[in-house]
């Protein structure tokens, strides 16, 4: 089977297509074939060398975290009638390949007949990281939240679970892709790159913030334009507010079985919709990966096995 691996930190110059045996089966396995792994903000900064401080890793290794596939082999200890069933799952080992060799039961999801695979794997890397963050912070009807990011793999679903939850969005996004956060339903679009201080003074203030992109001083920005916030990063790991009244909080936790079991039960009633920018064939790997990081975002890229 191909799989692709990331052989230095040189960028997608270090990605290769190899061919290699699929691990050992084991009562635990559950054999998926691949059809999607999400390109994530995660894989092309472990290729530049950008997460060396908080992901340390052994080179070579398989790259990818999600996919979404068709069961074709159940070990003794699992669940036999998972056999032929649309999955997606995380594999921390490596996801970007044709055969994944599933072990861990909590980290497999059984996807509901009418949502299609290329649809349900969004949520892995996505709007996992979107209901945790909103979980993490006590999102109420009440609230009119902030998101940076809002374009991106996270940031269109937590505008959708924001606005499920009754809360009110203001949405930061590139003069492109104010149109497109507007279509999603945030209630206030800014463009970032203008004047955004001067934005920030027209709009009812935010009680909360949920923050994609990491940019300490565009988190400044916005904090000294508000008395009272709570913010909270999926990208920044520390960061002091400039006020009294004013919170900050980094998490990268999970929201467990029963939080993925919620995801695709909304997306099997349509209550929210997977944005999925572009499917590149595996082999066009390097393709993908300089579009997830040079390019216009407007949801998820995935890659197809
Ligand atoms: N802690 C966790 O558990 C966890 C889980 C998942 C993801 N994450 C992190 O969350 C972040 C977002 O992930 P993602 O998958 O949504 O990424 P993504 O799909 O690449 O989207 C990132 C968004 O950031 C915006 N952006 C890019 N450069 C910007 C800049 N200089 N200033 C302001 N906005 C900018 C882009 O929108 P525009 O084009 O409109 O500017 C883009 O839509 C990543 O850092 C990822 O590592 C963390």
């Amino acid at each position: 089977m191909k799989q692709i691996v990331q052989q230095n930190f040189s960028g997608v110059d270090g990605l290769q297509i190899e061919t290699a045996s699929a691990s050992r089966f084991t009562p635990l396995s559950v054999l998926v074939r691949n059809k999607y792994t999400p390109v994530l903000p995660y894989d092309w900064m472990t290729e530049y060398g950008l997460l060396k401080g908080i992901r340390p890793v052994k080179l070579p290794m398989v790259i990818g975290y999600g996919f979404g596939g068709i069961v074709e082999k159940v070990g003794l200890l699992r669940d036999k009638s998972l056999l032929g069933k649309k999955v997606i799952g995380a594999q921390p080992t490596g996801a970007a390949m044709e055969l994944i060799n599933s072990q861990l039961p909590p980290l497999l999801f059984t996807v509901p007949d009418n949502v299609a695979l290329s649809e349900a794997v969004t949520l892995i890397g996505g709007a996992d990281a979107a209901l945790h963050a909103i979980n993490s912070i006590n999102v109420t009807a009440r609230d009119t939240v902030l998101v940076t990011g809002a374009s991106g793999g996270v940031g269109t679903y937590l505008i959708q679970l924001l606005k499920l939850a009754g809360a009110q969005v203001i949405a930061l996004a590139s003069p492109n892709n104010l149109n497109f956060v507007k279509s999603i339903g945030a209630d206030i679009v800014l463009n970032y790159q203008e004047e955004l201080a001067t934005q920030l003074k027209d709009i009812v203030p935010p009680t909360k913030v949920i923050d994609t992109v990491g940019r300490t001083d565009l988190l400044q920005l916005i904090a000294a334009s508000f008395a009272e916030l709570a913010i909270f990063s999926l990208s920044l790991t520390s960061f002091t507010p400039p006020k009294a009244h004013q919170t900050f909080k980094f998490s990268n936790g999970t929201i467990g079985v029963r939080g993925y079991r919620r995801l695709l039960n909304l997306l099997a009633d349509k209550q929210i919709v997977a944005y999925i920018q572009a499917k590149y064939k595996y082999t066009d790997v390097k393709k993908a990966h300089l579009t997830a990081k040079n390019g216009l975002k407007q949801g998820r890229i995935l890659l197809a096995f």
